[in-house]
């Protein structure tokens, strides 16, 4: 693939008809080895967030050798990449089948559960297999994260003692984890889940091999900035040090988002205006799923030489498909003067959005191409000056 150096550049060259994926890999690789260098335990990608490829084989060369598959076909994947990884299968509700496969064909040792049934489910595709990590999910709450993860899967406390007794017996070792919800803005939702934690391994009293604390690593977008992941980082071992299982058991985490928010990027082409609101040519059903259905904003950008002075306004979007709920209300701030024609970037779409992406209506993706600029905001470096320094890319949120 051609390395460009700007997206502006990229856009007045090229002019493309079709929405651009635009990779930075270099801010990927920064982030697999921050989460290397300073998480105090294991880090796991969680593949779901982006299941692309190269990404794997980034985040790969970086240092992440542990991966969080969801299903058989992540599994299959991330073998294809990187055969020598190691798959953590952490979906607490399996198809027995895929159970199965994982484990004979490719390996896999480590699955998570919330229930009996899952647990007799592992031990039947298994054979009765002695060599498991059997992860344990807790049910905690979601309420500092902007996405909830609290209601479909994890045990509860009250229940979490014959689990753990349970699953004692089978596993070769135990884990507990827990998934404190998508973007979480404070540490603290980390610090409240260990207590949880504490609680069920002093009323089980059992002994504990492995903490993982899941997903739910901030990264930054317009109106929410999170604190630094040090201090995720600072709190999560404090409290895991507090545990009394600490001294005989390993710390992982999960992170899907914060490995890779930062990695892609969009180039979209606005096709009409309307008042305040601009037709573009991805949307709902393209890369920008959580900011139609959700509501989440994203950092946008004129591309447009000379840069319009033209004082910002708020603008919705509207997608390319013939569907009224493809639509992004934002507000997402752009120059007044915006014009059919022109292009925008629209950042930090490298998790969930670039992985969500549909042929609906038949506007499927386009161009990827790699570039070497800095994203449009980062976690990665985080005081002011640096930043000018990296880039004239990031913008202010
Ligand atoms: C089990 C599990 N781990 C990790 C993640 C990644 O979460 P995040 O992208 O918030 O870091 C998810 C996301 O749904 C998950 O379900």
């Amino acid at each position: 693939m051609h390395k460009h150096h700007s997206a502006l550049g990229l856009a007045e060259s090229l002019r493309p008809v079709q929405p651009v994926t635009l990779l930075r890999p270099h801010a990927a690789a920064r982030a697999a080895r921050f989460f290397v260098e300073k998480f105090q335990g294991r880090s796991m990608y969680a593949v779901k967030a982006n299941p692309s490829p190269e990404l794997i084989q980034i985040l790969w060369d970086n240092g992440i050798t542990h991966f969080d598959v969801a299903s058989i076909a992540e599994v299959r994947l991330v073998h294809g990449v990187a055969p020598q990884a190691t798959l953590c299968f952490m979906h607490p509700v399996k198809a027995e089948e895929a159970i199965a496969e994982a484990y004979s064909v490719y390996g896999v040792r480590t699955f998570s559960l919330d229930s009996i049934e899952e647990l007799e489910k592992i031990e039947r595709a298994t054979q009765g297999a002695t060599d498991l990590t059997l992860c344990v999910r807790m049910r905690v709450s979601s309420e500092m994260s902007k996405l909830s993860l609290a209601s479909k899967f994890g045990v509860e406390l009250t229940d979490a003692k014959e689990l753990l007794q349970r699953t004692r017996q089978v596993a070769d070792a135990l884990g507990i984890c827990f998934h404190v919800g998508s973007q979480a803005m404070s540490p603290s939702a980390y610090v409240q889940a260990m207590e949880k934690v504490r609680a069920a391994i002093v009323s089980a009293a059992v002994t504990v091999d492995v903490i993982d604390v899941g997903g739910g690593f901030p990264s930054v977008y317009p109106g929410m900035e999170p604190p630094a992941l040090e201090a995720y980082f600072g709190a999560i071992h404090q409290a895991f040090e507090s545990l009394p299982v600490s001294y005989s058991s390993e710390l992982w985490c999960e992170p899907g988002r914060a490995l890779c928010a930062e990695y892609a990027s969009l180039l979209v082409r606005v096709e009409r205006r309307r008042g305040d609101e601009l037709y573009i040519n991805d949307g709902a059903y393209g890369a920008l799923f959580d900011a139609a259905h959700i509501g989440w904003r994203f950092p946008v950008k004129l591309l447009r030489e000379p840069e319009s002075k033209a004082r910002e306004i708020g603008f919705s979007f509207y997608g390319p498909t013939c569907d009224d709920m493809d639509h992004m209300a934002g507000p997402f701030h752009l120059p007044a003067d915006v014009q059919p024609g022109d292009y925008i970037e629209i950042g930090m779409l490298g998790a969930y959005g670039c992985a969500m992406r549909t042929g609906f209506n038949g506007f499927t993706a386009g161009d990827r191409v790699i570039m070497d600029d800095e994203p449009m905001a980062t976690l990665y470096v985080r005081d002011e000056e640096a930043r000018e320094a990296v880039s004239s890319n990031v913008i202010k949120l």
